[in-house]
């Protein structure tokens, strides 16, 4: 989810890389660097921050040169800062690299490399690539096969750009996977390198794009695209005619859009490095979580605002349901006032796309001042809420546009899975069978996610027949509660149609009274321990004329002839269920607002952080 710019011909490159990142900037970034080569060397400047910060260490430490790369960093493995920023060089000072990606084995990499005495530098997985790119030019081979040799060790999908010394007029792209792509801009006697097109579009129109497993020889008057084993491969050039902003949505119209397709990778990438699906074991490093500590847990209050609170509500029920520690959700915004009970056994874990909510930091203040052990779910590596946490796990959903959260929602879902495993595994209230079954379902879930998504055009459909729709009723009974809210919460925001969530067994105690023809109900149904309840559900809403939306379960035919439209999704074990039934909701909110016309991505009256109470 970073952005990455390269530049060889004939002028300077270093305006050049810096007005290409900036072409990146409004996706939102934590740092940023440039590495030029100048009179034989490498010299780079990274900063912390906004790429004004760059620029200006730029202005006052000037570099010059005709062949350069540059990167925005959305941080990973390691804080935001200048030291972690790309490029990375290494010990040698002759390779500089810069990377879009996560090093799934970067710690395994990282200890054979300090093994064999090679001196790291930073907190980053990226690291490992350069001194691995490094330990094969020492033993005298040519960059471009150092660097072939290099990927073949890296787990993981991945966009690598490497400048070096020893090939001074090259740069050298390479692409394995889906983490963002490597685009080739072709210039007349100088050539581009972005992860992105808008960073190259004020430059040319003529494009090729490395598809994976395939690696790129770029000078400035030729390019060689080959695959990873060597073979000479030909690429058809695209002439591109977007705008920058168009560009970076590509198909999508919208932000929102985009994100929702994005979560098949978001997930891939919230699931890379922590799960060993070999021996059924989950690893959060950075959560610090002792077995003592696991062991002395009393209580995990989560607490977080809006979608994420949706989040917690289903972390909630993981948690007491795979490791058996009370739990409880409490919204952000009303903790600090109750007067909570908190003690040093009671773990505070704050759930936060943004990490900059002033509400969850306040109650993350609160849970510290009654001395309890602080944990944060969080998408932004280095802000407040992670900074402040004794451990945090990063979702690693990259930068999130779009105000109405979606891939920040999918993601800690499975974080949440994945500390209730490795809880329950600690405490040893599971058993080694169960352990490896519920990590093992772990692996299913990106493609799951990928068939909902496969079905948009169903859920296209229902947005077309109820677009006019003013009122809409959301149910769900356990797991499928908080998807009732969060299904809810996405209309309301974005389309501004009044949308409630109800427990469906509170109907009968009120609620049922709001059901008639102009009253649809959003039923979730898929097969689980509460389909029966919600099937007579259904049938109440259906008695008195409601028109029905219901998501079941692929093949369904008892629900399908109770619905007015069907949202399908694949059978999925339960605790991971709503990371998929979530899907079709968020899809349902997007055509709606999307079809009014309205501003699916800056809805009125809202912010995309909220950092004041
Ligand atoms: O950045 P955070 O996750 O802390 O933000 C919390 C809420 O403000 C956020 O989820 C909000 O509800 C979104 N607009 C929902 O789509």
């Amino acid at each position: 989810m970073c952005g990455i710019v390269g530049y060889v011909g004939d002028q300077n490159a270093t305006p050049i890389v810096l007005n290409g990142l900036r072409r990146l900037e409004y996706r939102g970034y934590d740092s940023a660097g440039i590495a030029v080569l100048s009179n034989g060397n490498v010299e780079v400047r990274r900063e912390a921050g906004k790429l004004s910060k760059l620029e200006s260490l730029v202005q006052n430490q000037p570099i010059q040169g005709t062949i350069g790369i540059g990167h925005t960093r959305w941080a990973t493995h390691g804080e935001p800062t200048a030291r972690n920023a790309h490029p990375h060089i290494g010990n040698t000072g002759k390779v500089v690299v810069v990377h879009n990606g996560i090093v799934e084995n970067y710690l395994e990499l990282k200890a054979d490399l300090e093994a064999e005495g090679v001196e790291f530098h930073t907190e980053t997985d990226t690291e490992v690539i350069v001194h691995l790119i490094e330990q094969f030019l020492s033993q005298e081979e040519p960059l471009e096969e150092a660097v072939r040799k290099a990927l073949k060790y890296l787990k993981g999908a991945h966009g690598i750009v490497v400048l070096s010394t020893m090939a001074p007029d090259t740069i050298i792209a390479a692409r394995i996977g889906n983490a963002g792509g490597v685009v080739i801009g072709l210039g007349d006697g100088e050539n581009f390198i972005a992860s992105d097109i808008p960073a190259i579009l004020d430059h040319t129109r003529r494009m090729l794009f490395l598809e994976s497993h395939q690696m790129a020889v770029v000078s400035k008057s030729s390019i060689q695209i080959q695959s990873l084993d060597g073979k000479k491969v030909h690429l058809e050039e695209h002439n591109i005619g977007w705008d920058p902003i168009a560009a970076e949505k590509g198909e999508y119209r919208h932000f929102m859009q985009k994100e929702i397709h994005e979560q098949v990778r978001s997930l891939t990438d919230t699931l890379a490095g922590r799960v060993d699906f070999d021996d059924g074991r989950i690893h959060l490093p950075q959560l610090n979580l002792s077995p003592e500590l696991a062991g002395r847990i009393k209580k995990i209050i989560l607490t977080a605002c809006g979608t994420a609170a949706h989040a917690g509500m289903v972390g909630k029920i993981l948690l007491e349901r795979i490791a058996r520690i009370p739990a409880q959700l409490e919204i952000a915004s009303e903790f600090r006032y109750e007067d909570p009970i908190v003690d040093s056994d009671t773990v505070v874990l704050a759930i936060s796309q943004s990490g900059e909510t002033a509400d969850t930091l306040a109650a993350m203040e609160e849970g510290r001042k009654r001395g309890a052990v602080l944990w944060s779910i969080v998408n932004a590596i280095g802000s407040q809420a992670m900074r402040v946490a004794d451990g945090y796990i990063s979702m690693q959903s990259g930068p999130e546009i779009g105000v109405a959260s979606t891939k920040a929602f999918s993601a800690p879902l499975v974080d949440l899975y994945m500390l209730a495993v490795l809880l329950a595994d600690l405490r040893g209230v599971i058993n080694e069978r169960q352990r490896h079954q519920l990590v093992s379902d772990l692996r299913l879930v990106p493609d799951l996610v990928g068939k909902c998504l496969d079905r948009e055009k169903d859920v296209l459909q229902a947005a077309r027949e109820m677009r006019y729709i003013r009122n809409i009723l959301y149910l769900g009974r356990g797991i499928q509660m908080p998807i009732a809210h969060e299904g809810a919460l996405k209309l309301k925001e974005i389309s501004y149609i009044h949308a409630e969530s109800y427990p469906a067994g509170e109907m009968k105690h009120g609620p049922i009274a709001l059901i008639d023809r102009d009253m649809p109900v959003l039923a979730l149904a898929p097969r689980d321990q509460w389909y029966e309840k919600m099937i007579s559900q259904i049938e109440q809403a259906r008695a008195r004329g409601g028109n029905v939306i219901v998501v079941a379960t692929e093949g369904d035919q008892r629900a399908a002839e109770l619905a007015d439209h069907v949202f399908w999704v694949p059978e999925t074990p339960w605790l991971l269920s709503p990371v998929v039934t979530v899907i079709p909701l968020q899809m349902f909110a997007y055509h709606i607002a999307a079809l009014k016309g309205l501003d699916v991505d800056q809805p009125r009256n809202l912010a995309k952080s909220v950092t004041v109470e």
